[in-house]
């Protein structure tokens, strides 16, 4: 059998992790569903992502000297871009979604509620704007935590049927997509050359971007009790 190589190791090691432990998912998954929350996790997905995620991916097609790294990093920025269907563009599918919950947003919800996409966006574009394998070992353990992720939100979704089902495009895309990403994150890795300076910086992107999407859902918690904890009683 083939010694796996370290890039390998991570794809399994994070592979084998879990998100719906995530307290945020623990705590969904305990109550009735709650719209509002959604709203929370949405906005603040597309905040922190959804203008600037084909930008991280052309940086990193841009820094990778290996074609076939570059390869499967353009399958997904034409994923990302809707492969040419203009109304498939999945920030277009987002923004559908995050209107859709529009209605559940709170009316005590104030700007701090935003926090967490903006700390996201900002992280995000500070690792995809260092070195090229930094970048690969991040985008890995994205689409690993993004397919966990979307699960957890798609069981959510599927306890209700108030919204709007044209909105849900993006997630039911993502369900799907995101697996077939996340199989290509064992590619990427298998394409990581053995030298010391490239695994090590592989590592570095991944673990970086498990830890801070991990730490933007518990900001993200941390905004729904806030929220919460602050609504004008209805008693
Ligand atoms: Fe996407």
């Amino acid at each position: 059998m083939l010694q796996a190589t370290s890039a390998e190791r991570l794809v399994q090691e994070f592979g084998g992790r879990a998100v719906s432990d995530h307290p945020l998912f623990l705590e969904m998954r305990s109550q009735p569903v709650d719209h509002a929350a959604l709203w929370i996790l949405l906005a603040n997905l597309e905040l922190g992502i959804s203008s600037q995620f084909v930008v991280w991916l052309a940086r990193a097609i841009e820094a990778i000297d290996d074609r076939r790294i570059a390869s499967l990093i353009a399958k997904q920025l034409n994923d990302e871009l809707g492969n040419g269907e203009f109304p498939e563009i999945h920030s277009v599918l987002l923004q559908r979604f995050v209107r859709a919950l529009e209605r559940w947003r709170p009316a005590n919800a104030d700007d701090a509620v935003f926090q967490p996409g903006l700390r996201l966006r900002a992280s995000e574009d500070a690792l995809f704007g260092s070195d090229a394998y930094t970048m690969v070992g991040a985008l890995m353990t994205s689409e690993i935590f993004a397919s966990k992720m979307d699960r957890c939100l798609g069981d959510e979704i599927r306890r209700q049927n108030q919204i709007e089902l044209g909105a849900l495009r993006w997630l039911e895309l993502h369900e799907t997509l995101e697996i077939e990403h996340a199989g290509d994150s064992l590619e990427l890795a298998r394409l990581v050359p053995a030298r010391e300076a490239a695994l090590e910086a592989t590592t570095h992107g991944a673990r970086e971007q498990w830890n801070v999407l991990w730490r933007f859902l518990d900001e993200v918690l941390e905004q729904i009790r806030r929220v919460r904890a602050s609504a004008p009683s209805t008693t």
